[in-house]
């Protein structure tokens, strides 16, 4: 069965675009969400050219009432929601002498926060369901820690450890989480780095380029697959070889 809603926070930035593709080309309904308007209705019409059945609410992640409210909302007028994939990110990079009060907690509540905020009202219904899947896309600098990002670090082995504990309260009844923890991929946000840092970084890529948002994409798909319901508290890697573990 493939017929399912498909929730996805921060669909039009670079790797949630593919997600939402990927999902929408799988048969999966796509909703999803984003924090500055203006695009949305350029992007449910790019959705439809490609045969896709998507929705775009306005929805800051990083307010819990919000993200409740639009749960409820898509659940009345969509469905209920059967996979939920936690995208939405944000970095605010500088070393840990330079970062604000503000840079910590933007990017704790964007990466991290989001996470629960979303899986809280979504849950109820999987379990009742029987079915659900939530993937979470984490990071390789939260699995190793980077220069310059003390905050999006923790952010992100945060959300791993929030996978591994609600996987276990949630395996008896159907529903999977799971952490996807992808390398340097080819978006605006790899793009905002200084250009010879990025360069050094590429450097370091065994497989010798930046990933594609199409790669994270099909890794999604498959997570979200009835195929997938053995693997749940994972964190998989997928980062051109840069960090194995
Ligand atoms: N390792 C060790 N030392 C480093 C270093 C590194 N990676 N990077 C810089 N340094 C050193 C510098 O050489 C410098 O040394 P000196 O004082 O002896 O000259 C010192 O640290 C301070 O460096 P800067 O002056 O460059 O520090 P800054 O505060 O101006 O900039 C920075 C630091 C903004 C973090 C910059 O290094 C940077 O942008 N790094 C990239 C961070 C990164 O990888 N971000 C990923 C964004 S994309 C993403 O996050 C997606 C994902 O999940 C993969
Ligand atoms: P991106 O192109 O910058 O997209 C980020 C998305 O997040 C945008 O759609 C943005 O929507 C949304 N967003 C940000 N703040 C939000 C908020 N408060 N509420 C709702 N939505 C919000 O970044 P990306 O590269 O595709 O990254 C997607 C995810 O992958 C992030 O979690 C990132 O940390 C992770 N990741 C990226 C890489 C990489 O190399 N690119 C590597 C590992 C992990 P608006 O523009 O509408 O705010």
């Amino acid at each position: 069965m493939t017929n399912r809603v498909a929730l996805v926070t921060g669909g039009m930035g670079g790797i949630g675009n593919a997600i939402c593709k990927a999902l929408g080309k799988a048969g999966h309904t796509v909703v999803t969400t984003y924090s500055k308007p203006g695009r949305e209705d350029a992007w449910v019409a790019e959705m439809k050219t490609l045969g896709i059945s998507a929705h775009a609410y306005p929805c800051d992640v990083t307010d819990a009432a919000q993200c409740a409210a639009l749960v409820a909302q898509v659940s009345s007028e969509i469905g209920p929601v059967a996979v939920l994939v936690n995208n939405a990110g944000i970095t605010r990079d500088g070393t840990l002498r330079k970062m604000s009060a503000e840079d910590w907690s933007a990017v704790l509540a964007t990466n991290l926060d989001s996470v629960f905020f979303m899986a809280r009202p979504v849950i109820d219904g999987m379990l009742d369901a029987g079915w659900g899947r939530i993937i979470n896309i984490s990071s390789i600098n939260g699995q190793k820690g980077q220069f310059g990002q003390t905050n999006y670090s923790a952010a992100k082995a945060g959300m791993h450890g929030f996978t591994m504990a609600l996987a276990q309260e949630v395996a008896r009844k159907g529903v999977t989480v799971n952490t996807i923890s992808p390398g340097y991929i080819a978006t605006e946000m790899v793009m905002a780095v200084p250009e010879d840092v990025r360069n050094k970084i590429i450097g370091q890529i065994p497989v010798g380029r930046l990933g594609t948002p199409e790669e994270i994409a099909g890794l999604v798909t498959y997570l979200a697959s009835d195929i997938a319901g053995f693997i749940t508290g994972a964190n998989l890697s997928i980062n051109g070889g840069q960090h194995t573990m």
